[in-house]
């Protein structure tokens, strides 16, 4: 099926080439300022006139109506009215609507283009750290960078993900040390954070086993290779935690993303080698750093980024430098994403502005932060006893309480509704993550997430089977795509329709999955009133009845393909 501009884009075009002609300016299309547009009985509105009259010292009023006059539409819209300061108002053709919405039918993109500049993105997402419990600030960055991964991909580019696990440094000696403690066959751990506790405490109270420690980390950093052995056993056990977590999750990230920190470790010394030779190090108490202009703290100190420290090891940092000169100079990367918490923004912006001064960064590299999941106190959420939240727990939570929703309503026997449980339950975990503008922190509310009422994913699943029962009672789609826009709110639905491709391009382009949370909502409120008003299986005519079975399909297609694209399930049935 052929894959055409939005409809924005569409009108953005003609709205330049009519300036062009009208009044002797070259503008983009963005510079049209054309917008779908809030009004009653407008369905999009182009607001250039305003900052183009300033510019050319001529009333906006007049601006527009030139541009209005130069305006070929070619059975788009009628001639735009130009209302209030100088807004020009477009009200879509409603033949060309239809015909625009048919041609939908049967297009598994639903109309929506492949970008034509395909890029190399680097993605950095999930990361969680060996021999600990993946909280709940992982769930963040796992949920969020999947959606991304599956936003770029349909959009056309090439998404490199990997998983920066948190696999080595000093803590590993006395990991290893206390794994050793352990008989050989009976080595499994069965609790990540009490292993690591039961670790650091005898570390902290036992000499010996402090010294014990301290002799492994140089072991482990010299390459030798029973402790590898011992460490490799570690980050087994720690993966297949994280692999069952992401299996549960519906995380896309595999073993052969893993690219934790110490893959990065044959890389150091060169890194650092390279920014010495380029003067840009300094000895700062016995560490080396380098204090990348533009940072300092209150006082006006500059701020150091500690690449080797006084003891010689190196850090996080030093680990962050080559991973940008890894994915951009080895990997071809032409982006960088870094899918982490907003408190690390400060640590990101001093290795990228590090990397730049170096000359490894030319193209574009972002840490793509997020805010903290908040408890019901408004702090940062923890369990009762005070320890932070483990995210199987929370996830097997989600499934329980969702199991509560969905048997309230359901006529699935106990497997189905077991398996909708799953769905709706950890949909809604993923969906109130997403759904929110991600720099922001949000509150963990169990009802609020699994309502069936308002922006969750529950209503857009609920809206889905819907679909799905009314395309099943109907005994199969009709052929042909004619579609016929009569009652205001298929006219509504439709527009609503043709925007899922300008939705998926905001989503995609600024990072920010929640645009498409709206979108996706708005729609199946657009459903849902379409559904009240309009008749399908009993409408007037059977050609009436088959153009609105052609809309369910597509708002169908559309909520699938949008919660597929956020990593949510639709099941056919709830
Ligand atoms: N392991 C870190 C943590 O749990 C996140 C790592 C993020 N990625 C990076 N390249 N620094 O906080």
């Amino acid at each position: 099926m052929q894959q055409t501009a939005d409809v924005t884009e569409e009108l953005a075009r003609r709205v330049v080439t009519a300036a062009g002609r009208a009044l002797d300016v070259a503008l983009m299309p963005e510079q049209a300022l054309v917008q779908a547009s809030p009004r009653d009985g407008v369905d999009y509105q182009a607001n250039l006139a305003m900052s183009l009259g300033k510019q050319l010292g001529r009333p906006p009023r007049e601006v527009a109506g030139l541009i209005a006059g130069a305006l070929e539409l070619d059975g788009i819209a009628d001639p735009p009215e130009v209302s209030g300061p100088g807004f020009l108002n477009f009200s879509l053709r409603t033949e060309w609507l239809e015909a625009r919405t048919g041609a939908l039918l049967g297009d598994p993109r639903l109309g929506v283009p492949e970008t034509t500049e395909p890029r190399r993105i680097a993605l950095d997402y999930s990361s969680p750290n060996v021999a600990k419990e993946m909280h709940v600030g992982h769930l963040r960055s796992s949920v969020i960078g999947d959606a991304l991964a599956r936003l770029l991909r349909f959009a056309g580019h090439e998404v490199l993900p990997h998983n920066h696990l948190g696999d080595w440094g000093t803590p590993f000696g006395m990991l290893i040390e206390h794994l050793l403690d352990v008989p050989a066959g009976q080595r499994a751990i069965a609790d990540l954070d009490a292993f690591y506790r039961e670790a650091r405490r005898k570390f902290d109270s036992d000499e010996a086993f402090a010294t014990r420690a301290r002799t492994r980390v140089v072991k482990l950093q010299s390459g030798d290779e029973d402790t590898l052995a011992v460490w490799q056993e570690l980050v087994d056990e720690s993966t297949r935690h994280f692999n069952e977590v992401y299996a549960l999750l519906g995380i896309s990230l595999t073993d052969k993303d893993i690219y934790g920190e110490s893959y990065y470790n044959p890389y150091l010394a060169t890194v650092i080698d390279d920014l010495e030779a380029a003067g840009l190090t300094e000895v700062s108490n016995g560490a080396i750093c380098v204090f990348p202009e533009g940072f300092s703290n209150r006082e006006g100190d500059r701020l150091p980024l500690i690449v080797r420290k006084r003891d010689g090891g190196y850090g996080y940092a030093a680990t962050d430098l080559a991973t940008v000169r890894y994915w951009t100079a080895e990997r071809g990367a032409t982006d960088l994403l870094y899918v982490v918490g907003t408190p690390q923004a400060q640590h990101f912006a001093m290795v990228f502005a590090t990397c730049r001064a170096a000359g490894w960064l030319t193209g574009h590299a972002e840490h793509v932060g997020f805010g903290t999941v908040l408890g019901a106190d408004g702090k940062a959420m923890r369990t009762r006893a005070g320890e932070t939240v483990k995210l199987a727990d929370l996830l097997t939570e989600a499934v329980t309480q969702a199991a509560a929703v969905v048997t309230e309503r359901s006529e699935l026997d106990a497997a189905g509704q077991a398996e909708v449980a799953r769905a709706v339950g950890i949909g809604a975990v993923k969906y109130a993550d997403l759904s929110g503008d991600r720099e922001r922190d949000y509150v963990f509310a169990w009802d609020r997430m699994l309502a069936y009422e308002g922006n969750t994913s529950v209503y857009l699943q609920y809206a889905h089977a819907r679909t799905q029962s009314l395309l099943r009672k109907a005994g199969g789609l009709p052929e042909g795509t004619q579609v016929a826009l009569e009652a205001p709110a298929e006219r509504a639905l439709a527009l609503k329709l043709l925007r899922f491709g300008e939705a998926l391009k905001a989503a995609t382009s600024g990072y920010a999955p929640h645009k498409l949370c709206t979108y996706l909502y708005e729609t199946a409120v657009a459903f849902s009133r379409f559904f009240e008003e309009c008749p399908v299986l009993k409408a007037s005519s059977p050609s009436l009845r088959a153009s609105r079975l052609r809309l369910t399909t597509l708002t169908s297609h559309t909520l699938a393909l949008g919660l597929s694209l956020l990593g949510i399930e639709a099941p056919d049935r709830l």
